[in-house]
């Protein structure tokens, strides 16, 4: 088989283009609360998370913490050695903020989580992996919650004093940095469906005032490293969003999706990379009146000034946007229950979003697979903001087995791989890299560990948290080095796969050929 392989690659790079374009990077994701474990030692406080799993274990669908979780605090060597395997460019993760600064405020470094973040950082510039860092992946300290959190108007300034004492640790070593990831997560997953930590109901009114607050916190916090570190470190920073394809039901319902993107999307996209700045202005305009006519003296969704708006505008350096599922959108009708996102909208936009049955569900309840719906998603960032570079920062597919032959998987990504292709040649949209989510199992958030997105499997009854390749860990990281969408890949856990290697190999020696002839 090693003999067919080689040959093949040989003829092949000859034969074919490169699919992914010269400078198309790629990588692989994790984010600290999900992996890291070791919540409660070497100096660390807790985050909201900590203290939601603790104090309400019906949060999680198996009552589980990321107490241990992957154990990445001990295990992080082979974690670097993992993405070295899948030979990818940059490894995304994020920085828990009470492992660095366990009081919240910058006024104590806890050496022990400088270490650990220096040592990760370090050791994977060594083996020419480029890191790409998080600041905030939804873990509050605990410390801020209790004022307040993200309803407190003082956590930009929380945030962005935490940003500048990062910026000082590492941005010497870090070029490329996400402000806050998903702010949808930690606004609406938290006030309007109360499913993310701290998990409190205000819908309607937390969401929209946390929603203010991320954006001035992720504004600071670029002014800063625009101000201070980007003339003597060169680097690059972002927000990153979660994106979901919002399609309409009907022709008659494309006003509904584009006001469901715009409620879901444009509000953490319109004010930092539209011309004007601000809230999308159907959106600001819809809640406002629907709070005057409930009484309310002033819109639930708090106003910008016009110094915020200059503060906010322009605040980016490219686009993150993370993609997993799609949903169809239409107009409420009066007898629809109002259900909660992701699954049916918001009341104040009077739509209804749901999954497509023709798309394939995952063992998640919220992943229902729509790979045109990213070259979509894609094309809406180019088209109504330019053509700056996008990098995909998270894309990825859940299951509940610990299989190691992920045929969906390796479905998944070829699908959406496939569908960036298409938007970056036929679309000329800039899609610059690609991240897979994620690196290995984890704890994911509600689900605990009974969904599993990783290109590594994670042992969780094993003390040592033993990580093993799937299929799709082999899949992409042929891909990765060959830079084909179908690259030549051995998949030991398929049980024909000697008869498949030689198949595949045939027809495509004879498509090479074919090629060769015509070039
Ligand atoms: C840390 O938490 C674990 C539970 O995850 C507990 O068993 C242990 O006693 C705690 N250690 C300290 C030092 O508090
Ligand atoms: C409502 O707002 C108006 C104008 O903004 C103001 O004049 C009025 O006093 C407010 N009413 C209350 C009850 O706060
Ligand atoms: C895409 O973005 C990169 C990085 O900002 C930039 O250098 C490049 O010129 C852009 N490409 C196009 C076609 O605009």
């Amino acid at each position: 088989n090693t003999f067919v392989i080689s040959f093949y690659r040989i003829i092949f790079s000859v034969g074919k283009a490169q699919d992914f374009p010269a400078g198309f990077k790629f990588g692989v994701a994790t984010a600290a609360y999900q992996v890291e474990g070791a919540w409660n030692i070497s100096g660390r406080a807790s985050s909201i998370w900590d203290e939601f799993v603790h104090s309400r274990p019906q949060a999680t669908a198996d009552h589980s913490t990321g107490d241990v979780a992957c154990d990445s605090f001990h295990l992080w060597r082979r974690d670097i050695d993992m993405v070295a395997e899948l030979g990818v460019d940059f490894y995304r993760f994020s920085i828990s903020w009470t492992r660095l600064y366990p009081n919240g405020f910058t006024n104590y470094l806890n050496e022990d989580g400088k270490r650990y973040y220096e040592d990760l950082i370090d050791t994977l510039l060594n083996r020419g992996i480029e890191p790409l860092v998080t600041l905030y992946h939804w873990d509050l300290p605990q410390k801020f919650q209790d004022l307040g959190g993200w309803t407190n108007p003082l956590v930009v300034e929380w945030f962005a004093e935490y940003a500048r004492a990062v910026f000082t640790l590492f941005a010497d070593r870090v070029h490329t940095w996400i402000t806050i990831n998903e702010p949808i997560a930690l606004c609406d997953m938290v006030y309007h469906v109360g499913s993310h930590a701290p998990g409190i109901l205000s819908p309607g009114v937390g969401n929209y005032i946390c929603m203010k607050n991320v954006m001035l916190a992720h504004a600071k916090a670029w002014r800063i490293f625009d101000e201070e570190f980007r003339s003597k470190h060169y680097g690059r920073i972002a927000i990153c969003n979660m994106h979901l394809a919002y399609e309409p039901a009907s022709d008659e319902e494309t006003e509904a999706a584009e006001l469901a993107r715009q409620l879901f999307v444009g509000v953490y996209t319109h004010p930092i990379y539209s011309a004007a700045g601000g809230w999308p202005p159907k959106i600001e305009k819809i809640i406002s009146d629907r709070s005057l006519k409930d009484g309310y003296n002033y819109s639930r969704l708090p106003a910008f000034t016009t110094a915020e708006k200059d503060l906010i505008r322009g605040t980016y350096d490219f686009y993150a946007m993370n993609y997993y599922t799609g949903r169809l959108v239409r107009k409420a009708k009066i007898a629809d229950k109002y259900g909660i996102w992701p699954l049916e909208a918001s009341t104040d936009l009077e739509v209804i979003v749901y999954p497509d049955p023709k798309w394939k569900m995952s063992d998640s309840y919220w992943l229902y697979v729509y790979p045109e719906g990213i070259r979509h998603q894609l094309n809406w960032i180019g088209k109504n903001y330019g053509n700056q570079a996008i990098i995909i920062t998270e894309n990825g597919y859940s299951d509940s087995k610990m299989d190691l032959n992920d045929k969906e998987r390796v479905q998944y990504h070829r699908g959406h791989l496939k569908q960036v292709l298409l938007s970056i040649y036929e679309d000329d949209v800039n899609v610059t890299g690609y991240t897979a989510w994620s690196l290995m199992d984890n704890f994911e958030w509600n689900s605990g560990y009974t969904q599993r997105f990783g290109l590594y499997a994670v042992d969780f009854t094993s003390p040592l948290r033993t990580r093993t390749p799937r299929a799709s860990a082999l899949y992409y990281g042929a891909v990765v080095r060959q830079r084909l969408l179908d690259p030549v890949y051995d998949n030991p856990y398929q049980t024909s796969r000697a008869s498949n290697i030689v198949i595949h190999t045939s027809v495509n020696l004879f498509i090479t050929l074919i090629n060769l002839m015509y070039c």
